[in-house]
């Protein structure tokens, strides 16, 4: 089995700093939601078993991005080294607490301003006929990896429910289920885990729902069985076990803006100019290469396909 060095990434929000913010806001009669952090790696992860998923036996590799420009990241970094904070704060513990994760039985609802709203399961969506697209991924804790999904395109599925003119964002939710992810029970973040698109931003070619990695369907603690992929975006802004989109007129509530506003904003594109507040963006760390640093491009290099959506805007 691979041996990990213990990564030292930046942190989303060290935990004593938000329960002191948030016995200080309560002193102020305000309530809102603090913040996270990251916990020492356990050694119980080292033995944790893989077991993989099955196969996907049909898909169809894209054209365009069939290559991420770098070597791909190792599949089993990929499976280890999660945030999914339903489940656990560290990286290294998601993969064991989330083991035995089932949504079952899984749909997703499609709804809000739409002429036509749905509710489909995988099912429905392999017979969309599954691509396989190799993008980057940049956390906003500074950690890269370079995945090959599994999916569709995320206005494909939007094509379907007929948008009413006046929607103008895309909300995503992810699951619920306090007995499976009993982190769900703390009043500490603002559950379920949610997030917001601009309609032009969700039809954009490359917003991507993924119900695969790696060949294989999703393993739980990747966000089976579908999540969002927004490879321009931090990872912070593609929800994972989405079980709910939802078209709105007005700018929907999302997770990590709730809970920080000043250091995560809605559109969380990835920027080296625009440092977070703890720290600085002009570099990352790819998964299984610590110590080693390169430069982050602005919308993770994907400019050509997204820019256009952002000129003469603030975000
Ligand atoms: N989705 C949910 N529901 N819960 C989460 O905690 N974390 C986000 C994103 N989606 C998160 C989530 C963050 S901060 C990142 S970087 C990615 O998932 C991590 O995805 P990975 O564990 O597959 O690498």
């Amino acid at each position: 089995m691979k041996k990990y060095k213990n990564p030292k990434p930046e942190r989303l929000t060290d935990e004593s700093v938000f329960f002191a913010r948030r016995r200080f806001v309560k002193s102020l009669g305000l309530g809102i939601a603090g913040s996270v952090g990251v916990v020492a790696a356990g050694r119980h992860w080292l033995k944790t078993p893989l077991n993989l998923r099955p196969k996907i036996k049909t898909f169809a590799e894209s054209k365009v991005f069939a290559n991420g420009g770098r070597r791909l990241t190792d599949q089993e970094d990929f499976l280890r080294f999660n945030n999914f904070y339903e489940f656990a704060q560290d990286k290294t513990s998601v993969i064991r607490k989330s083991k035995d994760f089932q949504i079952d039985p899984y749909s997703l609802v499609i709804d809000g301003l739409v002429d036509q709203p749905i509710k489909i399961d995988i099912e429905d969506i392999e017979r969309k006929s599954l691509e396989e697209r190799i993008y980057r991924f940049r956390c906003v804790e500074t950690w890269a990896m370079t995945v090959p999904w599994i999916g569709v395109p995320l206005n494909e599925l939007l094509k379907m429910v007929r948008i009413q003119p006046n929607a103008r964002y895309v909300e995503m939710i992810s699951f619920s289920d306090q007995t499976q992810a009993p982190r769900q029970g703390t009043s500490a973040y603002p559950w379920p885990y949610t997030e917001g698109l601009t309609i032009e931003e969700a039809m954009n070619p490359l917003s991507f729902v993924a119900i695969g990695a790696y060949g294989r369907y999703l393993h739980p603690q990747n966000g089976a069985p579908l999540r969002i992929v927004l490879p321009w975006k931090y990872g912070f802004k593609g929800p994972k076990s989405v079980v709910r989109i939802t078209l709105t007129a007005s700018r929907p509530r999302t997770f990590w803006n709730e809970i920080q506003p000043s250091e995560y904003g809605f559109f969380g594109n990835v920027d080296p100019d625009v440092p977070h507040p703890r720290w600085s963006q002009r570099n990352e760390t790819l998964l299984g290469t610590w110590g080693k640093q390169q430069k982050t491009q602005k919308y993770n290099g994907y400019g050509e396909w997204v820019a256009d959506l952002y000129y003469g805007t603030e975000v």
